[in-house]
């Protein structure tokens, strides 16, 4: 199975990108997981064209081709990073990979809410027409306290979280499956 992984951040340090390494790094033997990353990506502008920009063109193949999607957003101001957002404005003017396309959507924040303000918001973005994304539902993983979450190797360090990334993980496979079937 070949997922792609979009770090919802264009910050250097980010523990959305931990959380997203660490998912590749644990679910290796299930799924091929490609990170993409939104740094250096052109702010979206309905003058402008996507075929300017090969970066865009390359992660709009890699969304169409993959057979499922996750995002993995910060909070800023209760609501997704512009940056992220911004890609998802390339993803759903002229062209539309992410349509019916499965996408599971978690999120980090440095406060106690684990991005869920945010993570709402993009699961909203996601449905709106013009992306109309297959979401799971439910299955939200909420990573709150970052700065104390992962070890020195990445890895989480809260068997608890670990065990609902695990059931949210094992949840999208079989949600992804059910569209091939
Ligand atoms: C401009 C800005 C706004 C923020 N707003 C929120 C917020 O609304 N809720 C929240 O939980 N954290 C907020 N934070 C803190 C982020 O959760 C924290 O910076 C987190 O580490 C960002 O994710 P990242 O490490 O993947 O970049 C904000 C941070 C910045 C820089």
């Amino acid at each position: 199975m070949k997922l792609f992984a979009i770090v919802g951040t264009n910050a250097d340090f980010s523990y959305n990108r931990i959380l997203l390494k660490y998912i590749q790094k644990k679910f290796a033997e299930q799924a091929d997981i490609e990170i993409c990353e939104l740094t250096d990506l052109p702010a979206f502008c309905e003058d402008d064209d996507l075929n300017n920009y090969p970066q865009l063109i390359e992660i709009e193949k890699k969304i169409a081709a993959a057979d499922g999607v996750i995002i993995s957003t910060p909070e800023y101001d209760h609501a997704i990073p512009a940056a992220l957002k911004s890609l998802l404005e390339w993803m759903s003017y002229k062209v539309h990979p992410f349509a019916a396309k499965p996408v599971m959507v978690v999120g980090a924040s440095y406060g106690t809410q684990g991005a869920s303000r945010a993570q709402l918001q993009l699961r909203q973005i996601l449905v709106c027409p013009e992306i109309d994304a297959y979401v799971l539902p439910g299955n939200e993983f909420l990573l709150g306290n970052t700065a104390q979450a992962f070890d020195k190797a990445g890895n989480l360090t809260e068997k608890i979280e670990e065990q609902k990334l695990e059931n949210c993980f094992h949840d999208f496979v079989d949600y992804i499956q059910h569209f091939h079937k």
